[in-house]
Parts: C-alpha cells; structure tokens; sequence
C-alpha cells in the first residue's frame, strides 16, 4: 500500500476487536517512531496493553471501545511544537494503516495515564493515536469544497488539485478543515485558521498535501 493508498483508505476508527497487535507489527512501528523522533527532535512514544487510557468516562463519551495501544505525541514546546506534532504523527497513522492497523487522532476523550509514558519537565502532550484492529474500518468524512480552502493566481494545476484533494481527506479535530492553501507561481503557503488544534490540524493537512501533491512539483512559502 502506498502513502496515497492510506490516505484513501484511512478513517478514524474508535472500536478495536480483542486481537493484540503481533510483535513484528510493533518492533516495526517503533523503528517508525525512533526515525521520526530523530528527524522531528520529538519523544513520541508507543504505549501496549495499557487499556486506563480508553476505559474512563471521557474515552466511554467520545465511544472508544477495546482500545489498548496507542501513540503519545510528546515533545519540547517550541513554537513549531503542534504543527510538527502533526505532520510526523500523522506519518505514524498513515504508516499504521500500511501496516493493517486502523487508528485516531485523540486530543480529548481520554484520560491521562501517568505512569504509561513520559513526559519530561520541560515537554507537553500534545495527543495521543489510538490503534489496534478496528471493528470496522470507519467511513468517510463530509469535506470542505475546494474553493473554500484555496486561493490561487489563476488556473488551478493539476498537481495542486490533487494536493488540495488529499488535504482534504486529512483526519482534523472536529472534522474542521480550518486551513487555507494558497498558490502564488511554484510557491504553496499554507496557514491555519483558528480553533481548537487549527496548529496540529494544519501539521497532518500538510503532510496529506505533500503526498498528493508531490514534492518535486512545488516549493514551501514562508510568511
Ligand atoms: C488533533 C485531533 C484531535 C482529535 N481529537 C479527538 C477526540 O478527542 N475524540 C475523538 O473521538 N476524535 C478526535 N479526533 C478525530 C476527528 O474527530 C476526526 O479525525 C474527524 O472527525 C474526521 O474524521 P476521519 O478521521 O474519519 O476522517 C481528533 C482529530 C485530530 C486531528
């Protein structure tokens, strides 16, 4: 399955079955992991067989069930912190849906379990991915029009279109879509509007689009 493959085929999945996750299904995740938190400067870190987090009432509120695995998104607060959480969290989910897994973003509906994994004095959460088999593999979510999300010169390339299409599959809180994608000549800039995790939303939007879009036909803006 390629990246694009599990962009189509991800959802977000809050049911998981009684199945534990094979042992070479995890060393490979955490290979993933390491990798990321090199490349990110993060300490993301894989929790197994620790099902506190999803048995509370905030995790029974936002219907999770069975849910025993999960990613913390930890790291140092900087103020790139929730946007980079993003991006390299979401490559996490996308390479766990390679990898047969089925997975969420969580920001709120579960419960802080401390001793699970570590945060140091000078690190936050920012979310956590749970994971595991789902019972289904969820549905589609209802996407914003294009036009709502974009502003470009003129004619819209292809290879934007496509960028902007993936973005758009991208998993957001609430299912927001808070981002606006701008085209100006081979430069893309892309911001975030507000709202709750606009910053972590923009980060996985990001990632989705570059996918989409392929590196090579476009440059990042900076503004
Ligand atoms: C940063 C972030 C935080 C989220 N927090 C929660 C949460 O606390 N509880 C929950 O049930 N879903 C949460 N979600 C999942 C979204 O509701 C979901 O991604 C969105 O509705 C789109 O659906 P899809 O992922 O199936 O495409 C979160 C998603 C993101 C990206």
């Amino acid at each position: 399955m390629t990246l694009k493959e599990a962009i189509e085929e991800r959802h977000s999945v809050r049911a998981f079955d009684e199945r534990p996750i094979p042992p070479e299904v995890l060393d490979a995740l955490r290979r993933c992991i390491d990798k990321c938190n090199k490349k990110a400067r993060l300490n993301m870190q894989l929790v197994t067989n620790e099902p506190r987090a999803f048995s509370g009432p905030k995790a029974h509120y936002g219907h999770f069930m069975g849910c025993r695995n999960y990613i913390a998104i930890v790291g140092k607060k900087t103020d790139d912190f929730e946007e980079r959480c993003g991006y390299y969290g979401e490559y996490l989910v996308l390479k766990a849906q390679q990898l047969g897994l089925n997975s969420c973003w969580v920001g709120l509906t579960f419960s802080k379990v401390k001793d699970a994994f570590l945060v140091r004095g000078d690190e936050k959460l920012c979310a956590v991915i749970a994971l595991g088999y789902g019972i289904t593999q969820g549905s589609s979510h209802k996407s914003r029009p294009i036009a709502s999300v974009t502003k470009t010169d003129g004619s819209m390339p292809a290879w934007f279109r496509e960028g902007v299409r993936c973005a758009l599959l991208a998993p957001t809180a609430l299912n927001q879509q808070r981002f606006m994608i701008e085209l100006k000549g081979k430069k893309v800039y892309m911001s975030a509007g507000k709202g709750p995790y606009t910053k972590t939303d923009l980060g996985i939007a990001r990632l989705h689009f570059e996918i989409g879009a392929g590196k090579d036909n476009f440059e990042w803006g900076k503004r």
